[in-house]
This record gives structure tokens, sequence and C-alpha cells, in this order.
């Protein structure tokens, strides 16, 4: 639990710094699972400070995004896509072949070969050395829906509707937000090999404590990283404020 989101994201990015450095020391590539979203904002902004400040380089970092609405143009305000070159990837020397966000253009009957194409990119890597995430109000992780299962894989989800009312104001309303999208299956989450959960704020405080403190359950997918061997909730006082 930190002050705030400012100090906490600071301390999340140097733990991903250290995993970079550490994997490209001994020659390898540094995979990270990405997350969107306002709640890594300051995260990606400290890691920029980094590159620029000459003590990082992404020149060696593969990523994988945890999900994109479907279906949405890879320009379109909302998109995933261009988050990512907004927040994080126009600003440092990550190489754009090793930048992996699920394609929300694709036509339907090509999303399952897409899905297991994937989560197979990551598993020839080694799998995830690091998964970054912040949580629905419903409890979602990446847009594993409530209900979703600790088993699933890599899929086109329906999104819930706490989702669509919490997207609404970036997609001008609730009729506008796509009603789907390509998640990351939850086994591809707990497979990753040390996962950060992020919250900040009173309105992630009810879920945080279900998350947590809560029974094991699919009507709150984050509560399977109770089960997780590496895992750590970073939050601020606000969403910590319901723990006992
Ligand atoms: C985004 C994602 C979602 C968000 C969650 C919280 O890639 O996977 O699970 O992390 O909806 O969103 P914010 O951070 O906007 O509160």
């Amino acid at each position: 639990i930190f002050k705030d989101a400012t100090e906490a994201s600071k301390a999340v990015a140097q733990e991903i710094a250290g995993i970079i450095r550490r994997k490209n020391a001994a020659g390898k590539p540094a995979v990270l699972g990405l997350a969107t979203g306002s709640t890594p904002k300051k995260v990606y902004a400290e890691l920029i400070r980094m590159y620029q400040e000459g003590d990082l380089s992404f020149e060696n970092v593969i990523t994988f995004n945890l999900d994109e609405y479907y279906h949405i143009e890879p320009d379109a305000v909302q998109s995933y896509h261009r988050f990512m070159k907004e927040q994080l990837f126009d600003h440092v020397n990550i190489l754009p072949e090793n930048c992996h966000i699920p394609t929300g253009t694709l036509p339907l009957e090509k999303l399952s070969a897409f899905c297991q194409h994937y989560e197979a990119m990551i598993e020839e890597l080694g799998g995830l050395d690091f998964q970054i995430l912040g949580i629905g109000r419903n409890g979602h992780i990446g847009f594993n829906e409530p209900g979703s299962l600790i088993n699933s894989r890599t899929r086109l989800m329906t999104l819930d509707i706490t989702t669509r009312i919490d997207a609404s104001g970036d997609f001008g309303s609730l009729a506008k937000v796509p009603r789907r999208a390509i998640t990351m299956g939850v086994k591809a989450i707990m497979d990753a090999k040390r996962v950060v959960l992020l919250a900040f704020g009173e309105h992630k405080a009810e879920i945080i404590k279900k998350a947590i403190e809560g029974s094991v359950t699919e009507a709150v997918p984050a509560s399977y990283l109770q089960g997780h061997v590496n895992v750590k909730f970073v939050l601020d006082e606000a969403s910590a404020a319901e723990l006992t």
C-alpha cells in the first residue's frame, strides 16, 4: 500500500526496469504483458522517463497486450493500439514488430486461430516474465468478465454492462461502446511468472476487498490471483481502505 498512485507507479516501473535489465544481461529478451486503461499510465510515463534519461533500453523487450475492443480500428481514439502508441511505444526504442496487441479488425471466422496463435507466440518465448494488470469494478482482469473460468483461453468475450458503462465516457455514449473484446484468457495471466495488479482510487476499494479477502470465485476473476505463486497487489490508500 503506497501513499498515492505516483509513488506506487514509480515502484512498479522500477520492478519492470529491473526485469528488463536482468533478462537482457542474460542475453534474453524481456517478455512483458501490458494493460491499458487509466491505472498503468503513470507506470508507462515513468518507464519513458527512464528511457529518456538513458537508464533503460526497450531494444530487447517484447510485449503482449491483454486486450482490444472488437470491432475497432487501430487508429480509433479509444483503441488500445492507439493508447499504447501514445502512452508508451512512440516514446521509447521498442521495435514495432515486438509489440503485440490483439487485432480488433479481424473477421469473426479468423478470431479463433488468431487467439491460439497469440498464446503460442507467448509460449514459444518461454512465457511472460511480468504481467501488469488493472482491475475492473466488477473484478475483471484483462476483459475476463465475471463468469470467466480459471483455465479460460484467449478469446472473444462479451463485455459486462459495468465495463461498458465505465467505458462510455471514452466513447461518448453507452450505445457506441463495443459489445465485445478480445482478451487474453485467465490461464495466460496465471501462467505469467510474475503478476502485479494495480488499483488506485476509492471506486476500486470494494472490489479490491473482494479480490484479496473474499473467496476465490468466478464471480470475481481477480480472486483467482490468490492462487498465483508470485503476485503482488499495488494499491494506494484509497483503494486499500476497505481491507481488514
Ligand atoms: C485494460 C484491461 C482492464 C483494465 C480495467 C481497469 O487493458 O485489461 O482490465 O485494467 O478495466 O481500468 P482502469 O485502469 O481504466 O480503471
